[in-house]
């Protein structure tokens, strides 16, 4: 039996992966959390000891002792439990992009020190993460992520400004919680992608392209210094990559079909632009600046996501108020978890003071 402490049980990865729970005999839950919803109706159906609304998450890791922490938490509150799990080694899913993003250097070396196994949920990273499967590091030239270009691809620029939270919780190729898929709008998902491929995979970001691919059939590419190119396909559905992940090496059947090609393919790709997209450029000077720069990125762009869906500001207000953070903190980096805390709180205070002001 492997037992998966599952923290965001009530989200929208949380509830694919009881799905995935369901499937497989040999997955047993141990310990379940969310933010604010009741969990008494999975505490009862899964027999779980450990269970936890709230709170310090990293208690409830230490009290159920885990074999895969499953992060599907949203936002910097996934922080510790990446880093309690990394630390000791226990393996880790991770959806929780943000954690990665934030604390990129305290975790990797958290991981170096833990010795455990990461495996990326998110669907590109785990794509990298099969393409890279048994190949030489050496022979590795770059990666590809792919993105949908979200709802506001082809949209005219003049009418970006009178976005509603609506049309930007509208998807066009993947049903997920209200901040994903806010930040699939603006591209700060690929933009927090980018950074955690980085620290994922170890490549420099000159080596990490993204690229518009309005179908999401393509999840990503390797590209190897032969010439040749590996691309992990399918439809767009997250149980295969959670499956993935609780499963790994096994690679077990899910309920989504394989791709009929017999029924027609469209594979499209675009570059993305950058006008259109600020918050993408924005997150790839973060990555490359270092330190805390993508700590503050992720955080002031928490604070505009958190308002745009509140009503508070704009479409177009989210990059401008993380560029806005960007120019402000001063990026230096985190000797520990406390300091990298501090320098969260610090860019998210600059955040509302600028929408204070405003
Ligand atoms: N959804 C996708 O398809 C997808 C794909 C790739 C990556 N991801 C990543 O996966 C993560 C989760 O995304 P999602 O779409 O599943 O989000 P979601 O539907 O909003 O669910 C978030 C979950 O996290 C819980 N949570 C939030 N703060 C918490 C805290 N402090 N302590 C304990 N639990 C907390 C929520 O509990 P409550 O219900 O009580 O609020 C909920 O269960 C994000 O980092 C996202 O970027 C998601």
């Amino acid at each position: 039996m492997t037992r998966i402490a599952l923290l965001g049980a009530t989200g929208s990865i949380g509830s694919q992966a009881l799905e995935v729970v369901d499937a497989n005999p040999d997955l047993e839950m141990c310990a379940l959390a969310s933010a604010s919803q009741p969990l008494d109706d999975l505490v009862a159906k899964y027999g779980v000891a450990h269970a936890q609304v709230g709170g310090d998450l990293t208690e409830l890791l230490e009290a159920s002792s885990p074999d895969v922490v499953l992060n599907a938490v949203v936002g910097f509150a996934g922080v510790r439990a990446t880093l309690w799990a990394l630390e000791r080694g226990v393996t880790l899913a991770l959806a929780n992009k943000e954690s990665l993003v934030a604390a990129g250097d305290l975790a990797t070396a958290a991981w170096q020190r833990g010795g455990g196994r990461l495996l990326p949920v998110d669907s590109e990273h785990s794509a990298v993460f099969q393409c890279l499967e048994g190949r030489a590091e050496h022979t590795v030239d770059s990666l590809v992520l792919t993105a949908s270009g979200g709802p506001f691809r082809n949209r005219p620029l003049e009418e970006l400004v009178s976005v509603t939270v609506e049309e930007a919780l509208t998807h066009p190729t993947w049903s997920m919680g209200r901040k994903i898929t806010v930040d699939s709008a603006t591209l700060a998902n690929k933009g927090l992608e980018l950074i955690e491929a980085h620290y994922l995979f170890g490549l420099p970001y000159e080596r990490i392209e993204v690229v518009v691919h309005p179908s999401s059939v393509v999840h990503a590419l390797v590209r190897f210094r032969d010439g040749a190119a590996l691309a992990h396909l399918g439809y767009p559905d997250m149980r295969v990559p959670i499956s993935f992940a609780l499963t790994y090496p096994d690679r077990r059947p899910t309920s989504v079909p394989t791709l009929d090609l017999a029924a027609g393919l469209t594979l499209e790709f675009a570059a993305p632009d950058p006008e259109r997209f600020p918050l993408l450029p924005l997150a790839r000077e973060a990555g490359e600046r270092g330190g805390t720069f993508p700590c503050a990125f992720n955080a002031a762009n928490e604070v505009a996501v958190s308002t745009f869906l509140d009503g508070g500001i704009g479409f177009l207000d989210m990059p401008s108020l993380v560029a806005d953070v960007l120019g402000r903190v001063d990026g230096a980096p985190a000797r520990d978890v406390e300091e990298l805390v501090e320098a969260d709180a610090e860019a998210r205070r600059l955040a509302q003071g600028r929408l204070a002001a405003a």
